[in-house]
């Protein structure tokens, strides 16, 4: 397939980007732009009348998703085609959060995963599956990185001022050590349940943390220690090596890509921490947005035009970065997951056929929680010389104290929006000028709950498969991810001294040699 940038639709739109009036200036000359530029999907709106979009650009862009055939992109992603094609796999998390594929299969297996993980659940919950010594689980350390780490640990810190829970849950990460030991702070491994999650069991971090937990609880309950291990993982055989037995291995698939396997079994600490129930309502609500995705017109689904949007910032006006503001605290997590989902999806520069893309694609994603981040990087947002577009995400109902201190938040969420995009005009102070026309998007959902949470986290992963799409990227590989970790294997022995230092770090390594011997 030619680039997308060779298709006159991509003309006609970097044409219109050379020539963009002002924000303001669109809301003069089209005040009800707002009516096109917004989705209403009942308990999610989201105002698009910010960005530097018009009605001209708004029916190109919706062009450039025909022309990318994002629709049929979408259905075939869920229906499961291989459309992962580097790696020759489908891409099938939508199924299991009960979106159904064409293979009655891949259902199956769903199924089949789902009863193993709810009678594990519930038989922790009740006792019924019981520690070494017959009592009940009280906690659970939950070791995985990456996509094995960011979903679950977002879910569970979202949810836990609304739902009670029923086991301290605590995930583990780093190599660094230190995560582990936190995560184990204050436990008693006689009532903590290890739970294991790695899609390989081959990552260098999870299989360094599983071995030190494993040598932890050995030394807690001697060789019953198997009894309180659990593991999510698509290898058996390196799970067997470690020594879990079969029936505790709960499973992935070749077609779950890390970054989107929170509904599998990776979920599984969320189903301990909040019960099956909960991590049912979560899917659903992704399940939701799954049927708006592959159901709504193009000009009025919200991933799609949030794809469009990303798109049109990227690669048209050049934007190199992207932040993600929740004036909600419970989704302060969402940020690291989002990096991940859009960063390690996108953030690519050949196409699915192996062309070099001559435009740009994925910009960074960072971001934090409203209203402490408008005290770090808004001063940036609003004066500085290298911008970036803002999705500001609102909840309407109050995240937690009165009423007054909501309204107080959701006005300096509106009020970042505006001043961002209209700016104050100060010729003679330049110090105190806003120049405005930096462009935002406004997410408002009624309350955060397990379902609008799914249905969050949902629509961000469909919005990276459309702008994957639009961009002629594969979004479910990635490769930049593996020279990292075959030069890491190169340098361990020179840290060790086995081998010698290579030139470019010689100066290093003599650092770090003598640093570390002072202490
Ligand atoms: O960083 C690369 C990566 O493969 C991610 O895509 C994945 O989520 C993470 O490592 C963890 O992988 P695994 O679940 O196999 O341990």
């Amino acid at each position: 397939m030619p680039l997308i940038s060779s298709h006159p639709t991509w003309y006609a739109l970097q044409k219109r980007a050379r020539a963009l009036p002002a924000l303001s200036e669109m809301f003069e000359t089209d005040p009800a732009r707002g009516d096109y530029l917004s989705v209403d999907l009942g308990d999610l709106f989201a105002d698009f009348s910010r960005q530097r979009i018009n009605r001209a650009t708004f029916d190109d862009l919706l062009a450039l998703a025909e022309a990318t055939d994002v629709a049929g992109y979408l259905s075939d992603m869920a229906g499961g085609e291989i459309i992962n094609d580097t790696e020759g796999r489908a891409v099938l998390h939508t199924a299991c959060r009960g979106t159904p594929a064409k293979d009655p299969e891949i259902a199956k297996a769903v199924a089949d995963a789902d009863a193993m993980l709810e009678t594990f659940v519930s038989g922790v919950h009740d006792g019924s599956i019981a520690t070494a010594s017959g009592g009940k689980f009280k906690s659970v350390v939950a070791i995985g990185i990456g996509g094995s780490e960011l979903g679950p640990a977002l879910a569970l810190d979202a949810l836990s001022d609304i739902c009670p829970a029923k086991l301290d849950v605590r995930m583990c990460g780093n190599i660094d050590g230190v995560a582990l030991e936190r995560a184990f702070q204050g436990l008693d491994p006689a009532t903590t349940l290890v739970v294991v999650i790695s899609k390989s069991f081959t990552t260098l971090e999870t299989a360094t943390n599983a071995e030190r937990a494993k040598t932890i609880m050995q030394s807690a309950l001697g060789e019953a220690w198997p009894s309180h291990f659990a593991v999510v993982s698509a290898n058996l055989k390196a799970t067997g090596s470690f020594g879990v037995a079969d029936e505790r291995v709960f499973p992935m698939w070749d077609w779950v890509g890390g970054r989107y396997s929170v509904w599998s079994a990776v979920g599984l600490p969320v189903a301990l921490a909040f019960g099956w129930g909960v991590f049912q309502a979560f899917r659903d609500g992704a399940k939701q947005m799954d049927t708006h995705a592959l159901s709504a017109p193009l000009a009025e689904n919200l991933p799609v035009l949030m794809g469009l949007i990303t798109v049109w910032n990227t690669s048209f006006i050049g934007y190199a970065a992207e932040a993600c503001v929740p004036y909600d605290t419970r989704l302060s997590l969402l940020v690291a997951h989002l990096q991940q989902l859009e960063m390690e999806s996108n953030g690519k520069r050949v196409t699915r056929d192996g062309e070099t893309i001559s435009y740009n694609t994925q910009p960074v994603v960072f971001g934090g929680v409203g209203t402490n981040v408008q005290h770090a990087f808004f001063q940036q947002l609003h004066q500085g010389t290298v911008e970036a577009p803002v999705d500001f995400l609102i909840s309407a109902t109050p995240p937690a104290g009165d009423a007054e201190q909501n309204r107080a938040l959701t006005a300096n969420a509106l009020a970042q929006a505006d001043a961002l995009a209209f700016g104050k005009s100060n010729t003679a102070e330049p110090h105190r000028h806003y120049p405005g026309n930096r462009p935002s998007s406004i997410l408002i959902y009624d309350a955060l709950s397990p379902a609008m949470l799914g249905k969050l986290i949902a629509l961000y992963e469909h919005k990276t498969a459309v702008a994957g799409r639009i961009w002629g990227i594969n979004p479910f590989d990635q490769w930049g991810v593996e020279l990292g970790k075959v030069v890491s294997g190169d340098i361990l022995p020179m840290l060790s001294g086995e081998t010698e230092a290579s030139t470019s770090l010689q100066n290093t390594l003599a650092a770090l040699k003598r640093m570390g011997s002072q202490r």
